[in-house]
């Protein structure tokens, strides 16, 4: 029986999971066939045919062809496509962010958040399509003008993980769309229906629209189709999300064709607890950042580091957080949860790992550090103390509700400790002291691509540029200057005099 929330988007327990452009979706059926598993119940959501080799090469020459049409439309046009999938991501803003409640298991108003967020992202997509803006610049030449201006990079291969199973798609493909490119996603195999339900309410609202494919899609029963994309000189950049393991080896290989990537991996995100912190605050940003999405945000809060003389009273009040929150750990599509299943049996395993290192090297679990009995990939969030951030366990990414607790004594002491690890994604302080917070925020403070003052580490909103430093993979994608990731830059140099001096005052009479 199909479920209820996969029946409200016109899903149905076979799906295929390519988007050929021109309206169809390929009737592949022999290419393997992909699983979802709910993680609440651990039953098969629904079938999802993958992707053949014929289907990615009729992929990437419809694609080829969108673009020469694409590319020579107005930027402000393109921006009319992406309203439009703004608009109808609106309208099944509910039945979408359910869907991605249920595959991924993020709670019910995380998952609205997630559509949310592609929803914003559309909207600042829609203002860019009016301000690609390039330079003007000064010609050292009398008679000569300069000035550069930013043309469509072409096809945008986008590889999204499980965890943000929409949302990241959108950053990438309705900036790149207004950019003038053509995206084609290949989304995790963990969470293929969130990929065909956002694929199929955008390509309608372009269909109705009048406007050409610009979104394709799809889905790899292995990874020999994700290797040929990783290697394809025909996608000049790959805009990869996921592990630092991974993304290393997607970063070499695209390299090593001259092509683009741009690599948002894991993190290991601290939050500093100041002295002078108001509790009020940080508790609930503490609380969020490590227990939303059960641990498995790239932002989620993995490394608290508190001044010593407050210690015992932040953890006692993050204990007592924790244990509210337990009440509410169970199905993510029911509203008042607040915390959900991690989102596979691997990631319980991981999890579980993660807990009986800690102990063994010498770290005390002060809540959770079990999974929970029964159906499901539920585990408890966890808080471990009297481990030193040098602990090899503390340096590691675990995709999982744990958090390190630590003490600091002086402030530099505290930016050495959030340094000292192999991933730059997000970072936090929680105090009110002016010193204190712009130390943090300087050039010797964190070395991070987000730092923030009185907020957590997860949830940044779209209209900054996102993704962060060292194994992060230096990656930035969603707001700010970001979409200059995804155009060519031209330096454009024009003679109108009778005369042709060279630059550099260099003489060159014939
Ligand atoms: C991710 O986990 O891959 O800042 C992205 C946040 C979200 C995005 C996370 N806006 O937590």
């Amino acid at each position: 029986m199909t479920h209820p929330v996969l029946k409200a988007l016109g899903l149905g327990d076979i799906e295929s999971g390519t988007y050929l452009g021109n309206g169809e979706w390929s009737k592949t059926t022999d290419a393997g066939v992909i699983e979802p598993v709910n993680p609440t119940d651990g039953v098969v959501l629904a079938k999802v045919h993958a992707s053949s080799q014929s289907d990615y090469d009729t992929i990437v020459e419809r694609a080829q062809a969108t673009f020469k049409v694409w590319r020579a439309t107005p930027a402000p046009r393109r921006g009319e496509a992406i309203r439009l999938c703004a608009e109808a991501l609106r309208t099944h803003k509910d039945a979408l962010g359910s869907l991605v409640a249920l595959e991924m298991g993020k709670s019910k108003p995380e998952g609205d958040g997630e559509v949310q967020e592609m929803i914003d992202i559309g909207e600042f997509a829609v203002g860019l399509s009016r301000q690609l803006y390039g330079l003007t610049m000064h010609s050292e030449r009398p008679g000569h003008r300069m000035y550069e201006q930013w043309h469509p990079i072409g096809l945008v291969g986008i590889i999204s993980a499980f965890n943000f199973p929409v949302a990241v798609w959108a950053w990438n493909s309705f900036i790149a769309a207004v950019c003038g490119d053509v995206a084609i996603w290949k989304p995790s195999p963990k969470t293929p229906l969130s990929a065909i339900a956002a694929m199929k309410i955008c390509n309608e609202a372009l269909k109705k629209g009048g406007f050409p494919d610009i979104f394709f899609l799809f889905n790899d029963g292995g990874n020999e189709l994700a290797q040929q994309f990783v290697d394809d000189k025909r996608v000049p950049l790959i805009s990869f999300t996921g592990s630092t393991k991974v993304g290393r080896i997607v970063g070499e290989r695209v390299s090593r064709r001259m092509g683009r990537s741009l690599l948002e991996l894991g993190g290991n995100n601290a939050i500093i607890v100041d002295k002078s912190a108001d509790l009020k605050l940080a508790i609930p940003a503490i609380a969020f950042g490590a227990v939303g999405t059960a641990g498995q945000r790239c932002t989620t809060t993995r490394r608290l580091i508190v001044q010593e003389s407050i210690y015992d009273d932040v953890l006692s009040k993050l204990v007592a957080a924790y244990k509210q929150v337990e009440k509410k750990i169970g199905d993510p599509t029911d509203p008042s949860n607040l915390m959900g299943p991690l989102n596979s049996r691997d990631a319980v395993e991981a999890y579980l790992d993660a807990v009986s290192q800690a102990k063994a090297a010498g770290g005390k679990v002060e809540t959770g550090g079990a999974a929970i009995e029964g159906k499901g990939n539920f585990v408890l969030p966890t808080i471990v103390t009297g481990l030193t951030n040098d602990a090899a366990i503390v340096q590691h990414e675990t995709f999982a509700p744990i958090l390190y607790v630590m003490k600091f004594r002086t402030l530099e002491e505290a930016i050495e400790m959030q340094n000292a690890v192999p991933q730059g994604l997000s970072s936090s302080i929680f105090t009110q002291d002016l010193k204190a917070a712009e130390a943090f925020l300087a050039a010797s403070g964190s070395d991070c691509g987000i730092a923030n003052v009185n907020i957590g580490t997860s949830g940044a909103e779209i209209g900054g540029a996102f993704g962060g430093e060292k194994e992060t993979g230096g990656g930035r994608e969603s707001g700010s200057d970001a979409w200059r990731a995804y155009m060519r830059r031209q330096t454009n140099t024009i003679n109108y005099s009778d005369a042709l001096p060279l630059a550099q005052g260099i003489k060159f009479d014939l």
